[in-house]
């Protein structure tokens, strides 16, 4: 099992993120951002599934209540090459819940093993499942070892958990992460019961630290925010936890880490697309370093009418030089 990954995150982890953050690190797992099951059937396939080569090792997250549909989704995906399926089962928003998929299937424990049996007949990739410690009306720890057990009787081995119980109502999603508390013992717990099973941990890991501290523990590790806001820590898993160092003997720095992506936007560019949609994911590079604002502001807002390979040179040069050449690995 790959022991750390990005989440899934809905606007953020896109294709564009995706191969960025795969400049950063060749290890670590990256999942899509979350995609219906309807919206595979019956949307335009080729937009939502296709990805570039250099994003492997990369899981489709799925949302969905309805067995056959998931099942379909998941063998529409199969020429695109996932690595593995993952289903949502703990994204808490309204629009989630309308659809009676994410969080809300938590309440539904046999349906939930229905829709991953669905799944898993559909491709011989691993599936697995992400969610929350429970709900409001089932937030003990006795009702997520059920929960997982009932699950796991359906062949699936492997679980995230997003090491917080879901309030449905009163809480909007954002708050979802972070007003109620972070419960890592209870996930520690769970793999202390369940040897057998791969446990991942998800909620506030902010450092290569709290990594490892959290591996000490359990099987793998989710990052999510922080692999948004301050991108650069993803540079340091290949070598600190799985020893792999070809990016530390390439050189990483940011400098090059922008160089790499001036041909990417030139080709989206070139087939119409915006040169925002690679600079969103990009705006974090610098976070806690000096230049890191201005290299922000000269990606956002006002751009400068340059053709679009000569932006990112632009804000890199108002960044300080020797920032720019740090060693990242
Ligand atoms: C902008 C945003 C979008 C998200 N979209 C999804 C999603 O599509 N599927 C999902 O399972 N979780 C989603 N999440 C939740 C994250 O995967 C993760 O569980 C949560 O952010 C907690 O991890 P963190 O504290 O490391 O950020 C999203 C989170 C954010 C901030």
């Amino acid at each position: 099992m790959i022991p750390v990954s990005v989440a899934p995150m809905l606007d953020w982890t896109n294709r564009h993120y995706r191969y960025f953050a795969r400049r950063l690190t060749r290890r670590t797992l990256l999942y899509t951002e979350m995609v219906t099951s309807a919206a595979v059937v019956h949307g335009n396939r080729e937009g939502l599934l296709a990805f570039h080569p250099d994003e492997h090792p990369l899981s489709l997250q799925l949302a969905g209540d309805d067995p056959d549909e998931l099942a379909r989704a998941v063998e529409l995906a199969e020429p695109f090459g996932y690595d593995e399926y993952n289903l949502n089962a703990g994204c808490p928003s309204e629009r989630v819940q309308k659809g009676n998929f994410g969080a809300c299937l938590m309440a539904d424990p046999p349906l939930v093993a229905r829709l991953l049996q669905a799944m898993r007949s559909a491709t011989d990739k691993p599936v697995t499942v992400k969610h929350r410690i429970g709900l409001e009306e089932t937030p003990r720890y006795e009702d997520m070892l059920s929960f997982v057990d009932t699950l796991a009787a359906t062949g699936v081995r492997r679980f995230t958990v997003h090491a917080r119980i879901a309030v449905l109502r009163g809480l909007s999603p954002k708050q979802n992460r972070s007003v109620p508390p972070l419960r890592y013992d209870d996930v520690y717990r769970l793999k202390e019961d369940r040897p057998h099973l791969k446990i991942e941990i998800n909620g506030q890991v902010r450092s290569l630290q709290d990594v490892q501290d959290h591996l000490k523990h359990l099987d793998a590790v989710m990052i999510g925010r922080a692999a948004f806001a301050d991108p650069a820590l993803l540079a340091r898993l290949d070598g600190a936890v799985f020893g792999d160092f070809r990016l530390q003997a390439e050189g990483l720095t940011r400098e090059k880490v922008v160089e790499q992506m001036i041909p990417y936007l030139e080709d989206l560019c070139s087939r119409g697309g915006s040169p925002r949609w690679v600079f969103t994911p990009m705006l974090g590079l610098f976070a806690g370093r000096p230049g890191a604002r201005s290299w922000k502001r000269g990606l956002s807002g006002a751009l400068p009418d340059l053709p679009p390979e000569q932006l990112l040179g632009h804000a890199l040069a108002s960044v300080p030089r020797d920032v720019q050449k740090e060693s990242l690995a």
